[in-house]
């Protein structure tokens, strides 16, 4: 999927007052991906976030599609590691950093989360993408590029997920692509503790059972009693 939503929605008090009481109706953890424009928006949107019963804040500091926006912090160990700082501050929860695939090292801005103190890192975030109506000669999306997602990037991500686990030592929420328990697995031996689903629930909204079912009938298939032994035990040729 090649997407330019950006990242408008209706503020942090209507979540609070109708997203968080339906989410509540579910037996299951609450982490909220959380963005600003500026350091100052992210501290004190995370004010907020602190005082509501969430399991975690996810940071978004790779969204491509805004302007001024996350991406100009995201993509330096400087630049993360500030804003990283400047939230944990305010913000007793768990804090999970979402990194940005669109850099030459992954690496970097991965450690200046760690340094700041966070308590985890999710990658990768969409990478910057471009397609072209060729009759028109024209970019087919208005925003003329936008993030890319999907089983086209999974290779990609599952490299970085390598990189980062090798360079780091919290734990790392892999995602990109995973539609099926197999892709999940890949993650997991590449060293992520834990997995995420984005595009798959545009196609199938019960995929995250579907991956559940994938990795139940890896872990019979290879003897595999704890799926926590798997995590970064990829053998490098
Ligand atoms: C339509 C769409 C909207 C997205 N919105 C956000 C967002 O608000 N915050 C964020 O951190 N990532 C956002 N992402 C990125 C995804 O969470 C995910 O990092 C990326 O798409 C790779 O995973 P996937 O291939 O499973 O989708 C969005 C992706 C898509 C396709």
């Amino acid at each position: 999927m090649l997407n330019s939503i950006g990242l408008q929605n209706p503020g942090v008090e209507f979540f609070m007052e109708n997203d968080l009481p339906w989410l509540k109706r579910f037996d299951t953890a609450i982490i909220v991906n959380a963005c600003g424009s500026t350091i100052d928006e992210y501290v004190e949107l995370c004010k907020v976030l602190n005082t509501l019963d969430i399991d975690g804040v996810e940071l978004n500091l790779s969204c491509p599609n805004v302007k001024a926006g996350c991406l100009a912090f995201g993509t330096t160990y400087e630049g993360v590691k500030e804003v990283t700082s400047q939230v944990r501050k305010v913000l007793d929860k768990p804090l999970i950093v979402k990194l940005t695939p669109n850099v030459t090292d992954i690496t970097a801005p991965a450690k200046g989360a760690e340094d700041a103190g966070a308590d985890g890192v999710s990658l990768i975030n969409t990478l910057l993408g471009m397609s072209i109506d060729i009759y028109k000669r024209r970019p087919h999306l208005a925003n003329n590029t936008g993030g890319l997602s999907g089983p086209a990037v999974k290779p990609v991500a599952v490299r970085m997920v390598y990189q980062v686990s090798k360079a780091v030592k919290i734990p790392i929420l892999g995602l990109g692509g995973i539609i099926t328990g197999e892709d999940a697995i890949e993650f997991m031996l590449a060293g992520a503790q834990a997995i995420s689903i984005g595009t798959a629930n545009f196609i199938a909204p019960d995929t995250c059972l579907k991956v559940i079912d994938g990795i139940e009938k890896y872990m019979k298939k290879c003897n595999i009693e704890d799926i926590n032994s798997i995590v970064g035990t990829v053998e490098m040729n």
